[in-house]
């Protein structure tokens, strides 16, 4: 395994002791960098600590009584800003060594004003969810971000943090970042439909349902990410979870106000959706057989593993156990002729993030693979659909939208590649279109690869070691 970050300078200093309270600077040059095709892909790597355990452990050390201690969190830039964000809020924290992190919190109802924004940089999950935060407790905050970040629609939080006493001070246009929150002294428990399927919008009503007198219901129509309602058990709180909806495949999510949180340790397994790109350069690279050890196969997470099995992906799961409250498998993954298929919305939630890297796996495939209900992916980093869609047309690749679908035609043999791709400081837009070069026609270029170390700080030195050429 490999770790640090590679390529370019990082956004900030590699992380010392102390962690950092200073703000993400968000004015870097942007770093190209380009990925060639080249001899198999061989060998082993352990994709980073998921991002969404960790952002959820920082948050819930900063709200538990006591210690959190941390292993395998990922050091990426939008969990450091978490974990900045943490700090200003009134938690104490350690850093013991890779990955190993102790956070001593102040409890529900113990955080103090931060002096300054809280700077989340490109973090849309650390900024939702600590908006929840700040919204349920007697302490006013500003939110700040990248211009990623700014262009945002944070009006499905608030929306419902309204409904629970949250007061908004201070708001830039359309409900955009920056702004600041004033939390009650204690929120309102309240009943709420989620919108969209967003498992950002249900942890943020939940983690502001902590400081309620009763309980609030969050009730999603169709099941998201359950790390949050995992992750409150494990601090104490009590959360009852079940089914919703006619065939069951919604949730209602009910939680206890007012629980005392107590510190406690987590292991965080490695993330499904960074394990997404060597997975996908194992299947197209001719001749490759690579196994990613330790991924978190949470079943509303790999929604990817299954399609691309569907698409005639050779991926066996190996040695499955238990790590951190998840089971997590060894992915055993060979070069495989992948065919089309058809991709249900239903399934978007368990990949949403998954589409990009998806997209190129199917321009390697024979046949046409159609992606549907994308919409979400219009408001993520960035606007996912029409970067994919411009990547794989400056490659060579014959793809339609129809409304919030996404199709794309493969005939089987490597895509012509040979493309710069605008990443619009998207971290898996950059990394998805690396992957395709290393298995194109010609080598495929990305204008800023910088933002890669918002999610996978080991990226471009884990690809290498497995024998892929990256150059930047
Ligand atoms: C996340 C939820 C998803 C996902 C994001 C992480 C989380 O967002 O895209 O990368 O950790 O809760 P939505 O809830 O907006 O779908």
């Amino acid at each position: 395994m490999v770790t640090g970050a590679d390529f370019g300078a990082p956004r900030r200093p590699a992380f010392p002791a102390e962690p950092p309270t200073k703000p993400v600077s968000h004015a870097t040059e942007p770093q190209p960098v380009t990925a060639s095709p080249g001899a198999p892909l061989r060998g082993a790597l352990r994709p980073p600590g998921d991002k969404s355990i960790s952002h959820r452990a920082m948050i819930l050390g900063l709200l538990s009584i006591g210690e959190t201690r941390i292993e395998g969190l990922l050091e990426g830039d939008d969990v450091l800003s978490t974990a900045s964000a943490a700090r200003q809020l009134g938690a104490s924290m350690e850093r013991l060594g890779d990955g190993r992190w102790v956070v001593r919190g102040v409890g529900i109802g113990g955080m103090s004003d931060p002096a300054e924004t809280l700077d989340f940089g490109n973090a849309g999950t650390g900024s939702r969810l600590m908006m929840g935060v700040v919204g349920g407790q007697p302490v006013t905050a500003t939110f700040d971000g990248d211009a990623s970040l700014r262009k945002r629609p944070m009006r499905r939080i608030l929306d419902p943090l309204l409904k629970m006493g949250t007061e908004i001070v201070g708001e830039a246009e359309g409900g955009r970042v920056p702004l600041t929150l004033r939390g009650p002294s204690e929120a309102i428990p309240i009943t709420y439909e989620t919108p969209v399927a967003s498992a950002q919008i249900k942890s943020a009503v939940l983690f502001a349902g902590l400081n309620a007198p009763g309980v609030t219901t969050v009730i999603e129509t169709a099941a998201t990410r359950d790390h949050t309602e995992r992750m409150l058990r494990l601090f104490g709180a009590e959360v009852v979870v079940t089914p919703h909806g006619p065939e069951g495949h919604g949730r209602a999510i009910a939680l206890t106000g007012q629980p005392t949180l107590r510190g406690t340790g987590v292991v965080v397994p490695a993330d499904p959706s960074s394990a997404a790109f060597p997975l996908v350069a194992a299947l197209i690279v001719p001749g490759s057989e690579v196994t990613i050890e330790g991924v978190m196969m949470n079943p509303l997470r790999i929604g990817l593993i299954t399609t691309l099995i569907e698409m005639g992906g050779d991926i066996e799961r190996l040695n499955e156990r238990e790590e951190g409250g998840e089971t997590v498998a060894d992915l055993r993954v060979r070069a495989s002729r992948l065919k089309g298929v058809g991709v249900p919305a239903e399934r978007a939630p368990a990949m949403i993030d998954e589409y990009p890297v998806l997209a190129v796996a199917a321009a390697f495939a024979e046949g046409t693979t159609r992606m549907n209900g994308l919409h979400e992916l219009r408001v993520k980093e960035s606007d996912r659909l029409a970067a994919v869609a411009d990547g794989l047309g400056a490659n060579g690749i014959d793809y339609a939208i129809e409304g919030d679908d996404l199709i794309v035609h493969g005939n089987g043999s490597a895509p012509r590649g040979g493309g710069t791709v605008a990443t619009h400081l998207d971290h898996r837009i950059a990394m998805s279109f690396l992957v395709l070069g290393l298995a194109s026609q010609h080598p495929v270029s990305v204008d800023d690869g910088a933002m890669i170390a918002t999610s996978f700080p080991s990226f471009t030195l884990s690809m290498r070691a497995l024998g892929a050429t990256i150059s930047g």
